[in-house]
């Protein structure tokens, strides 16, 4: 039996019986007035953070959601789209596609504003999507995509990125490693299963998201998810997985690389009112301005006492708002290519941020 299979049949017992050991409960508890997601879909809590971020949806829009689990977030998506069929989700495991339709029978009967149709429940592998190129708004996983292994995982993202329209988002709660995760315990497929040992760093992870076709990618949260301990798990040291959530952007990818917003400011202290470096980045005197890690580690090697760059905060929120309404003060965001948006207004002047 492969390691798909493998993680088939856990989500299968999963679905038939409460797997405590799953996951973690480190969602952020997210209160939407008049939403009540029924008991038996929040004890099915399979995820690992967020990909619902509540300030950047909009009713107009349509939302795949891929690894179903007990179907909360697509319930929480449907909460912001409210029409029939306006929520995809696929998964491939059937006895898990039954548990969300009761779950969402229930939801129906205890939330007056809920319909079932409004989630199209497909039956559907997340590395072969039954759905048309360039026909999603939204897209988001949690906790599904780091079971798989680096070549099933680029063709997972490489799906996501073929359904999303272009300027389209796809939100992603998963957890990322701080350190390598011995052999032994990759090789391990029910590990795997469990959301525990195919972790991948968080560069690698930015850049195979870029290599599927996300030339923006912003980080809106990074926290500690598990910790594999050196007792449990026979390992030299304690190995801290983080969960990532972020956004990423169907736009093209530059050819010097991704732009991953993770919170990094560039601030010029200089003498002179901006500074200019004729790369399309201009910083004002004394304003910290977002800065990708691209271009933070490019301002850093210039060691300029002029320039401060701050450290990652991984949390960041810009790109996709702008790219979803207008871009500030200086009118709406030109569809569908979210970084010419990166402008602020500045007395008058426009003021490119960074890319
Ligand atoms: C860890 S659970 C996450 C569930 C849900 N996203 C949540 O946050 O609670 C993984 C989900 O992915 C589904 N799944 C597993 N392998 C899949 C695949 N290859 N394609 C689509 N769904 C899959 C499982 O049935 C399960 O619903």
């Amino acid at each position: 039996m492969g390691y798909l299979e493998t993680t088939h049949e856990l989500y299968k017992n999963a679905s038939q019986e409460i797997h405590k050991d799953l996951c973690c409960g480190n969602r952020p508890s997210q209160f939407l007035p008049g939403l009540n997601i029924p008991t038996e879909m929040a004890a099915m809590d399979y995820g690992c953070g967020t990909t619902v971020h509540l300030g950047e949806l909009k009713s107009d829009e349509n939302v795949l959601y891929v690894g179903i689990g007990g179907g909360m977030e697509a319930l929480q998506f449907a909460y912001f789209t409210r029409r029939t069929g306006s929520v995809i989700a696929v998964d491939r495991v059937p006895e898990m596609i039954e548990k969300a339709r009761a779950n969402f029978d229930i939801a129906e009967k205890t939330n007056p504003w809920f319909k079932s149709d409004f989630v199209n429940i497909v039956y559907g592998d997340a590395l072969k999507l039954p759905l048309p190129d360039n026909s999603i708004d939204i897209a988001a996983q949690n906790c599904l995509f780091n079971i798989f292994k680096e070549d099933d995982l680029l063709k997972a993202l490489k799906e996501m990125n073929r359904v999303l329209k272009p300027g389209g988002r796809l939100y992603i709660s998963d957890p990322i490693t701080t350190a390598p995760i011995p052999e032994k315990l990759r090789n391990d497929e029910r590990l795997r299963a469990m959301c525990l040992s195919g972790a991948l760093f968080f560069n690698d992870y930015i850049q195979k998201i870029a290599k599927a076709g996300f030339g923006v990618i912003e980080i809106r949260a990074r926290r500690p998810y598990r910790i594999l301990d050196k007792i449990q798990y026979d390992i030299d040291q304690n190995i801290i997985l983080d969960t990532v959530e972020l956004v990423a952007i169907k736009t093209p990818v530059e050819e010097d690389g991704v732009c991953c917003y993770a919170g990094e400011t560039a601030t010029y202290v200089g003498n002179k009112d901006l500074y200019d470096d004729n790369n399309g980045h201009i910083l004002r005197r004394g304003i910290p301005t977002a800065v990708c890690q691209k271009t933070a580690s490019k301002l850093r090697a210039l060691n300029s006492e002029d320039i401060l760059i701050t450290d990652p905060t991984y949390h960041y929120i810009g790109i996709a708002k702008a790219n979803s309404s207008s871009c500030c003060c200086c009118g709406p965001a030109p569809e569908p290519a979210p970084r010419e948006c990166f402008a602020n207004c500045v007395n008058g002047i426009i003021i490119q941020i960074i890319g």
